[in-house]
């Protein structure tokens, strides 16, 4: 007897290429989707890793897709487009990368190298996150070019505005103030600063909200804010800005891992801009905080902690597609007392996670209990979908074999009285399958309500929002 044929059930499908434009009417859903349900998950991620004959080096450099579920009525449509600009265009017209994405370079002469020095050419493939400003819907990238979309074509409608600096992040916080958004950017020059931005919500013109002098920049993916403070986090992987400028290696390989500077974490003061308070401690690395806030007259911050960088040299693709295990993060505490400038760390959970979210409406700024987020399992990759009680440190998990979630989005249920009363949404590859479907989890037990199947696989991608319309299909 001949053995069965071996069926797929590792991650590496998710790092293939997906090209393909869809707009499906109504996916074929299994469960039942809550009846109050009703709004779209817009999602970017990296769709296309392959260039004419370059290939994109590291998960973060694929080319961006955006992805529409649209929920009604307990049906589920789907949409995914390109998005369009010039970086697609050059692929798809010229079929080559001809900017600088973060882990792979256009191999630009010295010359060129000089004249973009002076006039930077930013790549626009906002393949990182997605929010809502106002009435606009902005995809983003650390590349300090925000691409405004229509939300249900997922059509590009030009850059939604200039932030004040050449590096910012994909994770901007909400200002409740205002419904407007503070975001970080990073003017490089001779003399750089790390800078806070506001930008309201019918505005295209940032406002600067800090400014802070820094001799060598640290590496920057989000930050932490609560009702007074913005929390800049300084781990020791930083740049010298003229290297970046002229080194020609591809931007994240400018970074230099420095242990011995500690992590420097800065509460600035939102009313003023000022630096209030400047605590340190052991060096380590984080691309993601989870929330901050104040209590007791100590601020808390808690973020997903790797011991150092290595992480980024973990998501090359020829590392991952080998079936390379990842570093996992642990969900880390800092207490920070300005009184007594003490800072302790503490780890908050009995499993790693990454791509955290909370209830953010609700909990931003504010004391949070929960965080969801991936997990690891045997594989090395993210397996589970985990709920994380920050309370006692114990957690509750979803998985399936042969199935990769990505980052659980929560959703409140209306007039929801516990912070966890909702559903999570994540777009789950079935290797297997060698498909992808949209998980709908009830978010406090992680119990499964639905799935809706999509024909084809989505490779494995950041971030997204629930963009609520209840009314509307
Ligand atoms: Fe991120």
């Amino acid at each position: 007897m001949s053995a069965p044929p071996a069926v797929a059930t590792s991650p590496e499908l998710g790092f293939s290429s997906q090209e393909r434009e869809v707009e499906l009417d109504a996916l074929e859903v299994t469960g039942e989707v809550p009846a109050w349900l009703g709004g779209s998950l817009l999602r970017t991620g990296p769709s296309r890793f392959e260039v004419g004959e370059q290939r994109l080096r590291h998960w973060f450099d694929g080319l961006a897709m955006l992805h529409r579920f649209t929920i009604h009525g307990g049906r589920v449509s789907y949409g995914c487009r390109s998005l369009e600009g010039r970086t697609l265009a050059a692929a798809r017209d010229q079929g080559r990368i001809a900017y600088g994405e973060f882990a792979t370079d256009p191999c630009r002469s010295l010359f060129k190298r000089v004249q973009t020095l002076f006039a930077p050419e930013f790549s626009d493939n906002a393949n990182v996150n997605v929010m809502r400003l106002g009435e606009r819907y902005v995809a983003m990238t650390e590349a300090p070019i925000p691409v405004q979309f229509d939300r249900r074509t997922l059509r590009a409608a030009g850059v939604a505005y200039k932030p004040p600096g050449e590096l910012t992040t994909a994770h901007p916080h909400l200002d409740r103030a205002s419904g407007g958004m503070i975001n970080y950017a990073a003017k490089l020059g001779p003399r750089s600063t790390y800078r806070f931005f506001h930008l309201g919500p019918d505005e295209s013109t940032p406002r600067v909200l800090s400014s802070m002098p820094v001799r060598e920049p640290a590496y920057m993916h989000s930050f932490g804010q609560t009702e007074r403070f913005l929390v800049l986090v300084e781990f020791p992987f930083v740049v010298n800005p003229l290297s970046l400028a002229l080194s020609g290696r591809p931007y994240i390989e400018n970074y230099r891992w420095r242990p011995e500077r500690g992590t420097i974490v800065t509460l600035l003061d939102r009313n003023t801009g000022a630096a209030a308070h400047r605590f340190q401690t052991d060096a380590c690395f984080s691309f993601h905080h989870v929330n901050a806030f104040e209590r007791d007259g100590e601020v808390l911050v808690d973020m997903c902690v790797y011991p150092d960088a290595k992480v980024i040299s973990d998501l090359y693709l020829d590392r991952l597609r080998d079936g390379a295990t990842i570093s996992p993060a642990a969900l880390t505490r800092y207490r920070l007392r300005p009184a007594d400038g003490s800072l302790r760390a503490s780890t908050l959970a009995d499993t790693d996670i990454e791509l955290p979210r909370i209830n953010y409406r609700r909990c931003h700024e504010r004391p949070h209990r929960y965080v969801w987020g991936n997990a690891q399992g045997g594989s090395g990759w993210l397996e589970r979908i985990v709920k994380v009680d920050t309370e006692d440190g114990t957690h509750i998990a979803w998985s399936q074999e042969g199935c990769y979630p990505g980052e659980p989005v929560f959703v409140a249920a209306p007039g929801a009285d516990r912070e966890d009363e909702g559903v999570l949404l994540s777009v789950v590859l079935d290797a297997a399958a060698e498909r992808s479907f949209l998980l709908v989890l009830d978010a406090s037990d992680l119990g499964e309500l639905a799935r809706a199947q999509v024909p084809h696989h989505i490779p494995f991608s950041f971030h997204g929002q629930f963009a609520s319309h209840p009314e509307e299909g």
